[in-house]
């Protein structure tokens, strides 16, 4: 089994971004829990971020075929995107979207989720720890 990890716009910041809202873990340390999780649950974990719309929905439709399932935090995109969505429901992959915050706390703009509607599910305010936490949730429910 393989999971595609996506981190969308400024993510590849955390660390220091507003540390008061994301925590002071880095992506990469984030990314090497990932790894360490998907060793231990069997599965292939293949982890990446861009700031761009159009280079997400290209790992999206690029994930047809050799992905089974995806951990989304798209960022802000995750509040405007139909795009993202609509290359979610155009490759049918399952997904899980995380954040690290927990959206629905936080101002109005950002608790609405265009990619919520068709998640297998949602994960948020958990902070770094929500990428694992993703991760075995997504890998349970595909072998469910
Ligand atoms: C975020 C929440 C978004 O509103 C914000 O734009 C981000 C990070 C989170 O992980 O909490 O970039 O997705």
């Amino acid at each position: 089994m393989k999971i595609l990890v996506i981190s969308g716009p400024n993510l590849n910041l955390l660390g220091t971004r507003e540390p008061h809202i994301y925590g002071t873990t880095t992506l990469a340390e984030i990314e090497r829990d990932l790894a360490v999780v998907g060793a231990e649950l069997g599965v292939q974990v293949e982890c990446r971020q861009s700031n761009h719309e159009g280079a997400i929905i290209d790992m999206i439709q690029g994930a047809k075929g050799s992905v089974d399932g995806i951990v989304i935090n798209a960022g802000a995109y995750s509040h405007t995107s139909l795009a993202i969505r609509d290359a979610l429901a155009a490759v049918a992959i399952p997904y899980a979207e995380v954040h690290l915050s927990n959206i629905f706390a936080r101002e109005p703009q950002r608790r609405h989720s265009t990619l919520a509607a068709g998640a297998r599910a949602l994960l948020c305010g958990f902070g770094a720890p929500g990428y694992t936490l993703a991760l075995r949730g997504l890998v349970a429910a595909l072998r469910a």
